[in-house]
């Protein structure tokens, strides 16, 4: 059993409307419920659920945090996108940040680098994602690309206190598939190992479920979980919780 302070991330990705809103009335209902527990519930919605979702969340303990957001905190003409100050003005306290989904469409560790800064110059937490690829892990080169990503993506960031990182795997996110408890370890305690003043919180993401969370709940180095597919499910995202701690 866990008894430190735990963060349980909610990634909607492109999922969820208005109505799907509704569903979350157990999940704050078990939020009031266990009001002394050690958890901190931030859920992230698609950005036109983000102002309905903070208002609705006003008197609780729930948080409300974005996808992404564009590099550049100021205003301009940049068609389809939405950047750190408009999700701060809307709600949003965090934003993920560097996810593999984005990765994998373009998003450079550069890129990545200025949308941190960007986020931080608003205010927001930056829950940051970083994590190998198959073939990565089978060359053995986690640890390579784990410190790779952590030295470009904060690069030139000297306060790192509003940063969060996610451990996600490549490999592990909407497989079903979850890395060895061991290997899990080392990787958390290898990111830690990267922070000489202060160590930022590291957290868990990939198909993180209410099964599987009892075999990685208990790896003392992880400070919480980022949560995709299973996050829409209350009845799973509060299971997951309770497990957490039993
Ligand atoms: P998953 O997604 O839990 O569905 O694997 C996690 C994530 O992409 O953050």
């Amino acid at each position: 059993m866990t008894n430190k302070y735990m963060y349980f991330i909610a990634n909607w990705k492109m999922f969820g409307d208005l109505r799907t809103l509704n569903s979350l009335d157990s999940v704050i209902k078990f939020s009031k419920n266990n009001k002394n527990s050690k958890f901190r519930i931030v859920y992230c919605p698609p950005n036109t659920l983000i102002r309905p979702l903070s208002k609705r969340l006003k008197k609780t303990n729930l948080e409300v945090g974005a996808q992404n957001c564009h590099e550049n905190e100021n205003y301009g003409a940049y068609t389809g996108h939405v950047n750190s100050k408009m999700l701060k003005n809307v709600g949003a306290k965090y934003v993920i940040l560097g996810h593999s989904e984005n990765r994998q469409s373009g998003e450079t560790d550069k890129l990545i680098n200025l949308k941190i800064k960007s986020a931080i110059k608003s205010n927001l937490k930056v829950i940051f994602c970083i994590g190998e690829t198959l073939s990565e892990k089978r060359k053995k080169r986690t640890n390579k690309v784990l410190a790779q990503q952590i030295t470009s993506g904060l690069k030139s960031i000297k306060n790192t206190s509003n940063i969060i990182i996610a451990y996600e795997p490549v490999w592990s996110i909407g497989t079903g598939l979850i890395p060895k408890p061991n290997d899990l370890s080392n990787s958390i305690s290898f990111i830690k190992s990267k922070f000489r003043k202060k160590t930022p919180k590291v957290l868990y993401g990939g198909s993180v479920n209410n099964k599987n969370i009892t075999e990685i709940k208990d790896i003392n180095v992880i400070d919480g979980f980022l949560i995709g597919g299973a996050s829409q499910s209350s009845k799973k995202f509060i299971d997951i919780i309770k497990k957490t701690f039993n």
